[in-house]
């Protein structure tokens, strides 16, 4: 057990799920460019690109790093129980902008990601928090196999959801769009939740500045980064739109290492999985009594609970300023 002295300045050990992904990749160069975290593994999941491409390139990055002490284990390659869908328009066919970075060298480990989850959370029970930048399929499958799990995680950050409306849907946010029946598991498990979600992610949008500073960068990640980055921006440019790259899994790491860059509201969450037009809405309520759909007429009473009872911080306000002086700084170094 750690004491309060040594609990305080150690850094904070976690565990990254993810599906890179061009704002994925600069999340993780993030995460590995912060004193305060030890990353203590990968969990690779299909989400942005099919997990033959989110495995590979999660190994890709952790080379360019100069990490490749830190084991990647492949997550779950389809949703719990829907098609893959995925986003290429955004990310590319390769999954990071169209770059070439070279094939990986290194190999995924043996263990699966919820096998290597597991055995982590368990050998140091409220040590290991993990930050989930993609799809949710590898923690609500860990979560399921190990109902014991969730409490004993101190903390869950995930980049997902929206209280603001969505973006591959009116209703959704990509990643608990992709799989909502595993973000359902994960928002009813009780652990210790942080959402960041596209209320802020959409305003964290680098600027022309920050690419340049990490296209000139000396870090062989800040420059892959600035790489990334600036193909980003070309495809936003080619689609017409006019701010920059959001910047939605680092607002994640960010908001991790420092819950100060962004304003966090306790409220209730839980996600749509029956509509045909909503399905992976994270429905958010701030006060009781927390109604759902009134029932069918012969179906029986409506869900209704008198009690709020918060299952989740929800950040509804960043400071953009902080959040990317952090970010370009570390990772341009
Ligand atoms: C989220 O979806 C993915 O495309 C991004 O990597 C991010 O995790 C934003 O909605
Ligand atoms: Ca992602």
């Amino acid at each position: 057990m750690l004491n309060a002295m040594s609990a305080a300045t150690l850094p904070r050990r976690v565990i990254i799920d993810t599906d890179p992904g061009t704002d994925d990749a600069l999340a993780i160069f993030l995460a590995l460019n912060s004193p305060e975290l030890k990353v203590e593994a990968l969990t690779p999941v299909a989400g942005n690109v099919p997990l033959s491409l989110t495995l590979p390139n999660a190994l890709r990055l952790l080379e360019i790093a100069g990490r490749t002490d830190i084991p990647v284990a492949a997550g779950a390659d389809r949703p719990l129980a829907r098609r893959l869908i995925t986003a290429t328009y955004a990310h590319g066919q390769n999954g990071l902008g169209g770059i070439q970075f070279p094939e990986p060298t290194t190999k995924p480990v043996a263990e699966t990601a919820t096998q290597l989850i597991r055995r982590l959370v368990h050998a140091s029970p409220q040590e290991i928090g993990i930050i989930a930048i993609g799809p949710l399929t590898n923690i609500a499958t860990a979560f399921r196999e190990d109902p014991e799990l969730p409490r004993l995680i101190p903390n869950l950050t995930i980049m997902g959801g929206s209280l603001s409306g969505g973006n591959i849907s009116p209703a959704a946010e990509f990643n608990i769009y992709v799989d909502p029946e595993a973000a359902q598991i994960v928002f009813r498990s009780g652990v210790p939740l942080t959402m960041v979600g596209l209320d802020v992610t959409r305003r964290a949008m680098l600027r022309e500045d920050d690419i340049q500073r990490m296209e000139t960068s000396k870090k062989p990640e800040g420059r892959a980064a600035g790489k990334i980055a600036r193909a980003s921006m070309n495809q936003l440019r080619k689609n017409s739109a006019t701010g920059g790259p959001a910047m939605h899994d680092s607002l994640a790491v960010g908001t991790f290492i420092n819950p100060g860059v962004v304003t966090l509201e306790s409220l209730f969450v839980d996600i749509e999985t029956a509509g045909t037009l909503t399905a992976g809405e994270t429905v958010g309520y701030r006060k009781a009594p927390m109604r759902s759909s009134p029932p069918l007429t012969n179906a029986p009473e409506a869900t209704l609970s008198t009690e709020f009872k918060p299952n989740a911080k929800v950040a509804l306000d960043v400071n953009v300023d902080r959040f990317l002086t952090m970010l370009v700084d570390r990772i341009a170094g």
